[in-house]
């Protein structure tokens, strides 16, 4: 505890940055240094003191990133250079075309070299630096005035308060541009979640990311994940570069993101080659890119070259094939969800979108019909984002006959003919079916799936045959299934009634966190099931907790201590976990409260040379221990092998334990 004021000050200032240092070693680099727990506690630490001290606040605290009082609206901010767009080149013709504008303009035909940076599909905002410190963060707004959304990027984890010292020194006013982005994975989770508790969701990663931008309450948009990449910049007084390349690399130095997977190149035919590879590679990025932006490598250049009609002469965006075709709605159903969700669906006229044939569209959810006027016979614009089911962008009204029917949602569930509901302030409709079969359709899919029992050959087909034959009722009836049966079904031969039989066995072995997954249970994911069995360590002792005992379990929210608290109180599930237990499911506990190592976190370093890492891991797990990737305050020893990196000198500065080869071989033997 800190003694005087002086001191007090200091200890605020100390672990602001270390708090910073981690966020860049983390958000930025991707290169953590210390556990999650260890940063959360740091975190509290200085939160605790700020709250304590009101007088130590301060607005560029890494505190500030959780999020400040709501605000009414925003105020304009106008941009001291116009954001400009791109232009767009769709072929290769039109690259050539771009380069032979540069040429002419330039009157020489020397080869350009060009600066190749992938197109984020995300919002644009500008962030402004004054002597290091982020005073206004807008969006792009008209090109000339945008909003001021200051309070919703500081909130951003890679978005730096301060930014650090480089081998060039902090301009004293420094304006940024970069795309404000949120994740596939982020993005599916945020809409996973909205549609469980009825609000509407987003229609793609952009839309959501625009939509947490736009929070007048910027708490909200703290517990959103989004994500920067910068590529440009506005004004900047007090520092130059020659290159864009340049002011790339010194970005990362002060301690912003750069857009990665940049490629300098001189040619039109490496632009191609690039563009092909980016293109097929483009799925497997975390993010949506829909194209590269081609841009002259030179600064001088880029300032001779100037701009036309709102666009740089400079720049361009050259796109990848369209994943937008148009085509017609020929019905719309509704389809029943895990959860009894009533979803509409429209089936199309099938058309190729980006290589793959698309026949079918979620409409999400009646208000999105509404809001765009979608109707069957209607002529829509479709997209396929990424690997979500693709949806209907908008509908070309111009191609309306009036013949065009309106869709109103089923007043009874079509599959079970239960009645439908809407509760007050929910976009979803429900069906109230307790034994729905589209729901246990649902729930037989999500039971075997891999993140949850992993049952390899249970497919939606199989699964459908045996609902529709009355043998499974309930999850726990998989395990009942006989041989003979299944050879019976359709498209199955004996074969492959033994593999799923083999698969079901396999499946009795699973993990706790495995099947707490698949139980299905309203706000449990993988993550939240792995912190249930880390903190209770088996299946009975969650069912028995109460809804306070859930919630002192780090990470679990009211909400969610409610939900599993609900599901286990249902009498229907309770004696489907027995059944399950019956017919001989054996989960296992979580190794790490027994054993010799038991609650003995390690961190492994360098190479070791009687055993691989892996194995060395598997040893430690094996007697209880736990291995984990970073060094922090929570370590109690470091295995150092040949060769050990930056984890060593962090393990001797907090004073851990280390352990050399043979000295860690005695430890797990002896
Ligand atoms: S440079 C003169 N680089 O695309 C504009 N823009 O269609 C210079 N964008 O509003 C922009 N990724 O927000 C640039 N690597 C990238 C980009 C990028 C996405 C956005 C940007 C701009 C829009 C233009």
């Amino acid at each position: 505890m800190a003694s005087s004021r002086e001191d007090l000050k200091k200890e605020v200032v100390r672990l602001r940055r270390e708090i910073e240092k981690h966020n860049y070693q983390y958000y930025v680099l991707d290169d953590p240094l210390i556990s999650d727990a260890e940063y959360d506690r740091l975190f509290r630490k200085l939160l605790e003191l700020e709250k304590r001290n009101p007088e130590l606040a301060s607005p560029d605290s890494p505190t500030q990133k959780v999020g400040a009082p709501p605000l009414e609206r925003f105020a304009t901010v106008r941009h001291t250079h116009p954001m400009l767009s791109l232009n767009n080149a769709n072929n290769q013709e039109e690259m050539q075309e771009f380069e032979e504008r540069i040429q002419r303009f330039l009157k020489s035909f020397q080869p350009i070299e060009y600066i190749l940076e992938p197109k984020i599909d995300g919002v644009a905002v500008e962030l402004v630096y004054e002597q290091g410190r982020l005073t206004v963060g807008s969006t792009r707004g008209d090109g000339i005035n945008g909003e001021d959304i200051t309070r919703n990027l500081k909130t951003i984890r890679s978005i730096p308060l301060t930014l650090h010292k480089g081998r060039m020194r902090v301009p004293q006013h420094l304006e940024v541009r970069g795309e404000v982005f949120l994740s596939r994975e982020a993005f599916q989770k945020l809409n996973r979640e909205r549609e469980e508790e009825g609000q509407p969701v987003f229609a793609n990663p952009r839309n959501a990311a625009a939509g947490s931008l736009k929070q007048l309450d910027s708490a909200i948009t703290s517990k959103r994940p989004l994500d920067i990449f910068c590529h440009g910049m506005g004004e900047i007084a007090g520092g130059s570069f020659s290159t864009h390349a340049d002011f790339l690399q010194t970005l990362k130095e002060w301690g912003l993101k750069p857009v990665p997977f940049v490629h300098l190149c001189r040619s039109l035919k490496e632009i191609f080659a690039y563009h092909e590879d980016m293109e097929s590679r483009r799925e497997d990025l975390p993010y949506e890119i829909d194209g590269l932006v081609i841009k002259v490598n030179s600064l001088e250049l880029q300032r001779r070259l100037g701009e036309i009609a709102r666009s740089p002469r400079w720049a361009v965006a050259y796109k990848f094939k369209p994943q937008q075709a148009t085509t017609r709605i020929l019905d719309i159903q509704a389809q029943v969800g895990r959860m009894g969700t009533l979803t509409p669906v429209a089936s199309l006229e099938p058309v190729p979108v980006g290589g793959v044939t698309v026949k079918s569209a979620s409409l999400h959810n009646m208000d999105e019909v509404e809001r765009k006027d979608i109707r069957i016979g209607d002529t829509v614009v479709v997209e396929r984002a990424g690997d979500v089911i693709p949806y209907v962008v908008q509908v070309v009204k111009e191609k309306r006959s009036g013949q065009e029917k309106k869709f109103k949602m089923p007043e009874r569930c079509p599959v079970c003919g239960a009645s439908v509901y809407r509760e007050e302030g929910e976009a979803a409709y429900r069906c109230v079916g307790l034994s729905c079969p589209a729901k246990l359709k649902e729930s037989l899919k999500f039971f075997g799936s891999r993140g949850a029992m992993d049952i390899e050959g249970l497919g939606e087909k199989l699964i459908d045959q045996l609902v529709d034959r009355g043998w499974v009722r309930d999850i726990a009836d998989l395990y009942d299934l006989k041989k003979d049966d299944l050879a019976d079904l359709e498209r199955m031969a004996e074969k492959s009634a033994q593999n799923l039989l083999d698969a079901l066995g396999r499946s009795k072995d699973s993990a706790l966190p495995r099947l707490l997954t698949a139980l299905g249970i309203r706000h449990v994911g993988e993550a939240t099931a792995k912190l249930l069995a880390d903190h209770f360590g088996d299946l009975s002792s969650i069912m028995e907790a109460s809804e306070e005992k859930l919630t002192e379990v780090r990470e679990i929210g009211p909400e969610v201590a409610k939900s599993i608290a609900r599901f286990f109180a249902q009498k229907e599930n309770r004696k489907v976990i027995e059944k399950l237990l019956k017919a001989g499911i054996r989960i296992k506990r979580e190794p790490k409260r027994e054993g010799k190592l038991a609650g003995s976190i390690f961190v492994l370093t360098g190479s070791l040379e009687r055993m691989s890492r892996s194995e060395a891991q598997k040893r430690i797990e094996a007697l209880g221990g736990r291995v984990s990737s970073s060094v922090s305050r929570d370590t109690d020893y470091v295995v150092v092998g040949g060769d050990p990196g930056s984890k060593l000198t962090k393990a001797k500065e907090l004073g851990i334990q280390t352990l050399d080869e043979s000295k860690f071989l005695k430890l797990i033997e002896a």
